[in-house]
């Protein structure tokens, strides 16, 4: 048996921030136990793959993943492979019986679990724990950062969901929501900030549910938003992701108010067809988000806006489909995050309607909505030019090591010269062009 004193963990992340976030804290946990974290895989007796199960193509990337690493674990005796994250809870038998390569299973409330699991599956019995909590929020757990800029992180600030878009697999794969404790949430942004990070970004599933009730007062978003503001003008905050149906004027006048509040909402929208948001059970109309969106025009007028779209949802016509493009259109989206709808088991959708649309016309009308944001996000960016903004530098461009990259407050990348400039400094940079991804201009 290897000791666990040396032993070497790789942790490889699929899906969104929040497993990220939640990498981080798997980190923390096997670093307190007597493990050290490794970028290489071909050092690591123990192999973590944290997992997302948002649509089909997600749970696929993984198994390919899985099936890519299995000569590491034939080449190296005793090296274990653990499967976490959200594809444990629903495929944990699979993950366990069609393949010897999976070792132990551990869903995304059970990561305390893993010291001892890791110990059982080295002495040959699977690990497995895929349970779910209504109060487990790893709170009092200071996460390792694996994001090695420096300069920005995610607080996840709640877990799980309570919305029940019916297309979703997230509230069964991630439980029931729960709001993180405040003060442990303002403590984790001083300490960043006294170690030098200049951005956090507060995450959850609906950041804008957040509630917390402590010494007989209750703590909503805008309040918390506000508190992590305070901590210092130096300190950026931004968070994702917001519910059309939640997000509230306050909110926004929080943003408004707070230089350092970033000025970009994502608020995904997901159709612009009344009767398609109705059948995902969003809980609001089109006119509802279009309201929500003149509302962020009219409180804070520099503010950019990005969405996610599903196309091809059960029963969509083309009339549907248009009124997503209309509305894209209408909005004027600075980013979106496309997607194919793809049914997930166990969901309302998959129980209750017919996944009718077939692939060849959601792949048709993907392109429909990609080609559209591309020339609304050409438009956002070229519109920039001209424009100063400040920007919090992040790190050495991929392209050249002659300039740096950063982004703006409307979360947009932006590529200068390098100069004597810093990662983890501000400065104001004038953009003078744009390409299809990022702005580029000269230090002023
Ligand atoms: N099919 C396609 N896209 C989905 N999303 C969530 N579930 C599905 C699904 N079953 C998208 C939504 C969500 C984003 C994170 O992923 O647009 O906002
Ligand atoms: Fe994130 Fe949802 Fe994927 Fe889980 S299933 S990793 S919550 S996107």
């Amino acid at each position: 048996m290897i000791s666990k004193v040396s032993k070497k963990v790789y942790i490889e992340t699929y899906g969104c921030q929040m497993n990220v976030a939640d990498s981080e804290v798997v980190a923390s946990i096997l670093t307190d136990s007597g493990f050290k974290i490794t970028d290489k895989i071909n050092e690591a007796e123990l192999i973590l793959i944290n997992t997302c199960s948002i649509r089909e193509n997600a749970e696929q990337r993984v198994w390919g993943r899985l099936d890519s690493i299995s000569h590491l674990k034939k080449r190296k005796a005793g090296v274990v492979v653990g499967v976490i994250g959200c594809m444990a809870e629903r495929l944990k038998e699979k993950l366990l019986e069609t393949d010897k390569l999976v070792d132990i299973v551990v869903g995304p409330d059970a990561y305390r679990e893993l010291p001892s699991l890791i110990t059982e599956a080295e002495s040959g019995h699977k690990g497995v724990n895929v349970l779910l909590s209504r109060e487990e929020t790893y709170a009092d757990i200071s996460p390792v950062r694996m994001d090695l800029n420096g300069v920005t992180a995610f607080i996840s600030i709640m877990r799980g969901c309570n919305n029940m878009c019916s297309y979703c697999v997230v509230p069964y794969v991630r439980g029931a929501e729960r709001s993180l404790n405040y003060e442990s949430i303002i403590h984790e942004a001083v300490d960043l900030f006294n170690s030098g990070y200049r951005e956090v970004t507060l995450i959850g599933q609906n950041v804008d549910s957040y509630t917390l009730e402590s010494d007989g007062k209750k703590i909503d978003f805008p309040m918390l938003l506000e508190m992590v503001a305070k901590i210092n003008p130096k300190l950026r905050v931004r968070f994702s992701t917001s519910h059309p149906k939640d997000i509230s004027d306050e909110l926004l006048e929080t943003m408004a108010r707070h230089e350092n509040i970033c000025k970009h909402v994502h608020l995904p929208a997901q159709s612009g067809s009344s009767r398609i948001l109705k059948l995902m059970n969003r809980e609001y109309t089109r006119e509802w988000y279009m309201d929500r969106i003149s509302a962020i025009r009219k409180i804070i007028p520099d503010c950019a806006v990005s969405t996610d779209m599903i196309t091809g949802f059960c029963t969509e016509t083309d009339e549907d489909h248009k009124e997503s493009l209309t509305l894209m259109e209408w909005a004027g989206f600075d980013f979106s995050y496309m997607f194919k709808y793809s049914e997930r088991p166990g969901t309302k959708a998959a129980r209750k309607y017919k996944d009718d649309v077939s692939d060849e016309v959601k792949s048709l009308r993907l392109n429909d909505i990609i080609a559209l944001q591309s020339g609304l996000s050409a438009k956002s960016k070229k519109a920039d030019i001209g424009k100063v903004y400040e920007v919090l530098v992040e790190g050495i461009s991929k392209r050249s090591p002659d300039q740096l990259y950063g982004r703006n407050s409307q979360n947009k990348v932006v590529v200068f010269p390098k100069g004597d400039t810093k990662q983890g400094d501000y400065v104001n940079i004038r953009i003078e062009k744009s390409t299809s991804a990022t702005l580029i201009g000269q230090k002023i």
